[in-house]
């Protein structure tokens, strides 16, 4: 399973905040926003990623990523030149996912979801390879969102991308697997109205062959997407309230790679030796002394 972290768009709604600086690279209380989608597809155990971004930003988000060996991880970088699309990401990311079944995480969103990560990647399993898997959460402003609606049995029967009237306060989230058939079937897309290859088409074309799981999230379980300055705000205190509650981090990245065993604990002492003094490498000492998982 290979992963791919589409970290694009002009972040218009952010404006100001954009102009200079990429939406993904905003903070989110103490850590840049792109950790956090990041360590979803980590938490998943995928270890190949695709990070792709604008020519203006992906410089950057290469600056503070690197490599990704750091974390045990293996990123590559790719452009898209112009927001033409979610789906788009998919045709850029071909060669990269080539017979492989692929994971794409959108940059902006962030998953607080314990336990019901290993039932996500159940549902995934079951059908890998021959069917595509979305997540439905339900939210209170269903038309800013892809919209999925259900029949009796709990079954979709359709997504309308950001209707003015939805048929459900439940909406697809900006996380979505599929089989490698993927790619042929993203470049048989056209643009929307918007001017841009829509995601919820391509669902559409997997829902219409009944080729589409949609698994509902949980209401204990946190979807926020940090795409306006709302929500950019709650996200930041939703963190911000957790992490000082339990004393323990989302989203760490270097901890996260830890207790995947995707890096060792000699790598993770050095990664915190190398850090300047502060909270961050006081966090990861304490990872370090604590006897036993605890996350
Ligand atoms: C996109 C998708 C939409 C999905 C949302 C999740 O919206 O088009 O279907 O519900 O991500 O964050 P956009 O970010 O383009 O507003």
């Amino acid at each position: 399973m290979k992963g791919i972290l589409l970290a694009g768009g002009r972040g218009t709604r952010l404006y100001p905040l954009t102009k200079s600086t990429s939406k993904q690279l905003l903070p989110v209380y103490d850590k840049p926003m792109i950790y956090y989608p990041l360590s979803t597809l980590m938490l998943f155990g995928i270890r190949e990623i695709l990070v792709i971004s604008t020519p203006h930003d992906l410089p950057h988000i290469k600056h503070l990523l690197g490599s990704g060996a750091q974390f045990g991880l293996s990123l590559s970088y790719a452009i898209q030149e112009q927001p033409e699309g979610i789906a788009q990401a998919l045709v850029i990311g071909a060669n990269f996912i080539g017979t492989d079944n692929v994971c794409l995480i959108l940059g902006d969103n962030i998953f607080y979801m314990g336990e019901q990560y290993h039932q996500f990647l159940s549902a995934v399993h079951r059908d890998e390879g021959s069917k595509a898997t979305i997540f439905a959460y339900h939210v209170s402003n269903p038309q800013r969102f892809g919209v999925i609606e259900f029949n009796e049995h709990l079954e979709a029967i359709s997504i309308e991308e950001k209707p003015q009237n939805p048929k459900s306060n439940f909406v697809s989230v900006g996380l979505y697997f599929y089989p490698s058939d993927v790619v042929a079937k993203a470049r048989t897309l056209k643009k929307s109205a918007r001017g841009e290859y829509e995601i919820t088409d391509l669902n559409n074309l997997y829902l219409q062959e009944q080729r589409l799981n949609v698994v509902p999230m949980r209401r204990g379980n946190a979807w926020l997407d940090a795409g306006t300055p709302d929500s950019l705000m709650d996200s930041s205190i939703f963190v911000q309230i957790i992490e000082k509650r339990q004393g323990l981090k989302i989203a760490c990245l270097e901890e996260i790679a830890y207790y995947q065993g995707f890096i060792s604990r000699e790598q993770l002492q050095h990664l915190t030796q190398e850090l300047s003094a502060g909270a961050y490498k006081d966090y990861l000492q304490k990872v370090l002394d604590d006897a036993h998982e605890i996350y």
